[in-house]
Parts: C-alpha cells; structure tokens; sequence
C-alpha cells in the first residue's frame, strides 16, 4: 500500500454493520497500539470490551478510511446516555449544567487512529470531520494523554478545548478532557 491520501475512501459505519467491521476495527488497533499491548488497559482484549460497550449505545457510527478495501484508520463516536459517568471522573468538577446529558446533547468521540503510512497526510482529519458531519448533536468531546502534546496541540487546532483533567477508570491515565463546539 502507498500512502496516497488521495485514493483514501471514506466510508460511514452504523450500528448494523458493526458485526462487519469490528474485525477491521480490533486489527488496525492492535496493530497502532502495538508497543501498548501488554500494558492491561490497552490490550486487545480491553479495547474490545470497551468497543462493544461503546457500540452497544445508540447512535454510534465508525468512519473508517480505505484505499484499494485496505483500512489506513478510523474514528468512532456515540453520543453520551443519560446518568453517564463520562464527567464523573473530572478532577475538577464541572458545573451541573455543563455535565447534565440527556442521550442527544453530546457526541463522544471515542477512538481516533491512522495507520503509519498516512500519518501527517490530513487523512485523520477528513475522518474526523466525517464523522462529525450531519450528527444531531451540540458539542463533541474526547480524551486525549496530556503527555501527547502533539496530538492535544492538533485537536487545538480542530476546533476542541481542553477543559480539565479526569481519571476515567481506576487503572486508567489522567486524561485531558476536550470539548468542542458543534452547534449552538
Ligand atoms: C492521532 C492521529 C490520528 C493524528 O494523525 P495525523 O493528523 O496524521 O497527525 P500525526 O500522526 O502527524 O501526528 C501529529 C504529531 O503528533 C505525534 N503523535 C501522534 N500520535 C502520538 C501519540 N500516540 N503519542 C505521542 N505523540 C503522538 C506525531 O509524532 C506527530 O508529531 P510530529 O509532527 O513531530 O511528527 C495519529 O497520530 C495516530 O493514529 N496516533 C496513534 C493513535 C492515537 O494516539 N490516537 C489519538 C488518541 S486521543
């Protein structure tokens, strides 16, 4: 495979073709997250518990990227349900308005990988703005390692705002919690 982002096909992915694509999905993951495997919150076996809780909600959609029926990345995203712990492991506590979820009001963007080839070739952009086009709801948000800097500073210049740290899980990283604006 070239890494010609030209000949990258976008493709939108619902809820009835997950049992289609989630073999795509865990393969380009363990082959991104590859130095990361043996550490247990990012081992295979972790990612696809947490797909399969992500894509049990409605409204989840993958924009996975092809060139010649080869992935080169994907993003997926569901919106948050109401009673979601997504705010519960704010450091600092966000005010009730801002944390009240209703299943509608935010998208959570949950993964966000490309492939080595296409790195640096705005193919993860496209994704990512993909998968954003046309979803219904008000703000998108995602965590990102703040010790990523790099991929903190690229969300920055998409559009997101960092609006504090959380702990996700127990044995997760502190993560930089991102928010961005979709409609107001
Ligand atoms: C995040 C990602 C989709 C962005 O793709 P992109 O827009 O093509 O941008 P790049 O890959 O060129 O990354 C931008 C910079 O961030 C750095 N970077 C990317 N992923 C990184 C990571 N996981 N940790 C630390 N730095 C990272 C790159 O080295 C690059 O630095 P450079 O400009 O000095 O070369 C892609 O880098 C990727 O798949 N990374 C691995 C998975 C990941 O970290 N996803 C984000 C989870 S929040």
């Amino acid at each position: 495979m070239s890494a010609n982002a030209d000949a990258v096909k976008l493709f939108r992915h619902g809820l009835a073709d997950l049992p289609a694509v989630q073999s795509t999905l865990v393969a380009v993951y363990a082959e991104v997250y590859a130095d990361q495997l043996a550490i247990p919150f990012h081992s295979v076996e972790r990612f696809e518990k947490r797909l399969a809780g992500h894509a049990s909600r409605p409204g989840w959609e993958a924009v996975v990227g092809y060139v010649d029926g080869e992935p080169v990345g994907y993003a997926y995203a569901s919106p948050l349900p109401q009673g979601t712990r997504w705010w519960a492991g704010m450091l600092n506590p966000l005010p009730e308005e801002d944390r009240a979820e209703d299943g509608a009001r935010t998208l959570a963007l949950f993964e966000l990988m490309v492939r080595h080839p296409w790195r640096g070739t705005g193919v993860a952009q496209r994704i990512h703005e993909e998968l954003l086009t046309g979803r219904p709801e008000e703000r998108v948000t995602l965590l990102v390692e703040p010790t990523h800097v790099k991929v903190k500073a690229l969300y920055e210049r998409w559009g997101y705002e960092d609006i504090g740290d959380q702990r996700p899980f127990p044995d997760a990283p502190v993560y930089a919690t991102m928010l961005r604006t979709l409609r107001a």
